[in-house]
């Protein structure tokens, strides 16, 4: 275990050289270079991700960088959905398939079905030689190293990283990034190691706010845009791991019903490290402190507002919104 009391813990801490390792061998210079050469993207329409559990959410999260830089529709579906609902599948698809182990029977499934229905396909795998990998077209590897914990955090990390570096990619290779951006891009990658590594050092009360909160019946994550991606992951971990129970919400349907659970002293767990959707996630969580809410609020360290409207702050570093998601997990 490294030192550390958990496997769990020992790879949280790993993350940032894990990203690393996702990321290095595929960045050349300026370029950043696929396993596969002949991984062509013209004439795909559309691209269906699909996974289970964390890599499900990874999905989630890596649908606005792929959908901003490339303009091409996705859909994120649960594997053990998508092999039972005759899917709309074909051969200007590109279906990836998402999995740590590689032997999720549901990807697997998923995977099959789409393959036999003429879809082009990509596994992102950390498991060498494992069933998806070999099923897939073609495959791009997380190189996280071993992951022991049930629970994933490297694996999600990782996955969400090959699909950022994906999707930069086919915008290059489609032309839908004029190079100004694609090169600030690329720098906001290469940041990634470094800003996981700081979002682990700059929160060192994180073990007194668990021993404020764990006593909590239930808890709601918030958030909107990537940050909804990011509490869909929260909630799971926080289900999965202390046996709380604990429902994401994306901040802006929180009216439409949810609010009337919200009562005196009910956590909320806000996540705000998306600028541009900042302020609007703001009004939810003036909303739930009317109510009486108890706000943990997530987000980059200088904006006041937040700082004064919640009762507890984790600080993250600054990164650019279509990859905060990667960083904002951490803590
Ligand atoms: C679950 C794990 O059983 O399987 C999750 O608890 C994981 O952490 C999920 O995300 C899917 O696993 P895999 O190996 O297909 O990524």
């Amino acid at each position: 275990k490294g030192g550390y009391d958990h496997f769990m813990l020992k790879e949280i801490m790993e993350q940032p050289r894990a990203v690393k390792a996702t990321m290095a061998p595929r960045i050349r210079g300026n370029d950043i270079v696929l396993d596969d050469a002949d991984m062509d993207m013209h004439g795909i329409r559309k691209i269906i991700i699909t996974a289970c559990g964390s890599a499900y959410y990874a999905g989630c999260a890596a649908k606005y960088a792929i959908e901003a830089l490339c303009r091409i529709p996705v859909s994120v579906e649960l594997a053990s959905e998508l092999r039972y609902c005759n899917p709309l599948i074909g051969e200007d698809t590109l279906l990836i398939a998402l999995s740590q182990s590689g032997e999720t029977a549901d990807t697997i499934a998923a995977l099959r079905e789409g393959k036999s229905r003429g879809a082009r396909t990509l596994a992102i795998v950390n498991v060498v030689g494992s069933t998806v990998a070999k099923i897939a077209d073609w495959c791009l590897y997380t190189w996280a190293g071993p992951e022991i914990a049930v629970a994933t955090t490297k694996g999600y990390t990782t996955q969400l990283t090959a699909l950022y570096l994906f999707a930069l990619h086919t915008a290059k290779q489609l032309n839908t990034v004029d190079d100004a951006t694609y090169r600030s891009m690329l720098s906001a990658l290469k940041a990634l190691p470094k800003q996981l590594q700081q979002a682990l050092d700059m929160n060192p009360e994180i073990p007194q706010l668990a021993k404020k909160y764990h006593k909590a019946k239930s808890m709601f994550f918030i958030g909107r845009n990537t940050d909804y991606a990011v509490a869909l992951e929260g909630a799971l971990k926080m289900k999965e791991i202390s046996y709380l129970h604990a429902e994401a919400y994306a901040a802006g349907e929180l009216k439409h019903g949810t609010i009337a659970l919200i009562e005196d002293k009910q956590p909320v767990v806000a996540l705000c490290c998306n600028d541009a959707i900042t302020e609007k996630t703001m009004s939810n969580i003036v909303e739930v402190k009317a109510r009486g809410a108890e706000v943990l609020a997530v987000a980059p360290r200088g904006n006041g507002r937040i700082l004064s409207l919640a009762d507890d702050m984790i600080f993250v570093p600054q990164v650019n919104p279509l990859f905060s998601a990667v960083v904002e997990i951490v803590p």
